[in-house]
């Protein structure tokens, strides 16, 4: 894989040096990994309209790569039909330059391999890696907790992707604590045709969902000893009703991963995506073929990762 490295580029592969025409303005990269939840329960509703959450959360290598320099006059995201300010990537790198006071052109490229609406926090990854590369590009003028504060503002993901990892998350999903890093794991990541919006995906869940907690002190044993059956075992998902009664493919899928073999499988976040953890790389790739012989459209082989 051209990007498996998170790197930082100084400079420059030549179509970009063409494209800068000249300029001596640096180029900076970085993978934005996309991130599964191993566990989430939704605990509560709170006064602000958000929910509490227990959640497990962990990076994956399956990633986005954003490039970004100084150029220009004004800030521009180009990422296909994501492009403009719509996008949160923008949106985190305006709320960055307004918290500089500085008003700087900046180009935003993003390569998308994160699917959207499936929640695999691909727009979160994003946003994250603008922060930090802005920060990169300014020579660092903020804190970890200041762009810990500034991700939360951008989203209630993207906190954790600044750091990525195995993370116990709770709040709206900022409040991060580490957990033992999950051990290699192979995986078969299936995006159903349809996507879930998180926040229709809250509200269904209001209307119809039940919670549940999840122990910290069994994740963190059942990490640290890193045995995947247990880790499978331990897996659970309170979004998984609701989003399969939007999508019913997502149980079409966790069904096939299972009868292919996998330890376990669940959705993540609020969907639409599914995972499940194969026995070894070999197994995954076998799964993936035979998922996509049997027309599932869109299929990955990846892995966990931590950095
Ligand atoms: O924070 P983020 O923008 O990712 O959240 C998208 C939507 O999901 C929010 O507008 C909110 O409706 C819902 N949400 C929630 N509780 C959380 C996280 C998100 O209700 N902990």
């Amino acid at each position: 894989m051209g990007y498996n490295i998170e790197l930082t580029i100084k400079v420059i592969k030549s179509e970009d040096a063409e494209r800068i025409k000249g300029s001596v303005e640096t180029l900076h990269a970085k993978c934005a990994y996309a991130k599964i939840n191993l566990a989430l329960a939704i605990v509560g509703r709170r006064r602000d309209g958000y929910h509490e959450l227990q959640t497990v959360m962990q990076s994956i290598e399956l990633h986005d790569v954003v490039k970004i320099e100084r150029s220009g006059t004004a800030l521009v995201c180009n990422c296909g039909g994501l492009s403009g300010s719509g996008n949160l990537a923008y949106q985190a790198a305006a709320l960055f330059q307004k918290h500089l006071g500085v008003n700087d052109g900046v180009l935003i490229e993003i390569t998308k391999q994160i699917p959207l609406q499936a929640g695999l926090g691909g727009g979160s990854s994003d946003a994250a890696a603008v922060l930090l590369l802005l920060n990169d590009i300014y020579q660092q003028p903020l804190t970890a907790e200041e762009l810990a504060e500034l991700a939360g503002l951008c989203g209630s993901d993207v906190g954790f992707c600044l750091t990525g990892g195995t993370m116990w998350a709770t709040g709206r999903g900022e409040e991060l604590e580490e957990l033992p890093a999950a051990p290699q794991m192979d995986l078969v990541l299936v995006k159903p045709l349809g996507g879930i919006d998180t926040g229709e995906a809250y509200r269904r869940f209001d209307a119809q969902g039940q919670g549940r907690s999840i122990s910290k002190q069994d994740w963190g044993r059942v990490l640290a000893r890193g045995e995947i059956e247990e880790i499978a075992w331990l897996m659970s998902n309170d979004f998984e009703p609701v989003s399969l009664a939007m999508v019913p493919e997502i149980s079409l899928i966790k069904e096939e991963l299972l009868l292919a073999g996998c330890y376990g499988s669940l959705m993540s976040g609020s969907g639409s995506a599914v995972f499940g953890i194969a026995q070894d790389k070999e197994h995954a790739t076998w799964i993936g073929q035979r998922l996509l012989r049997k027309g599932f459209g869109q299929v990955w082989n990846t892995s966990t990762y931590n950095a």
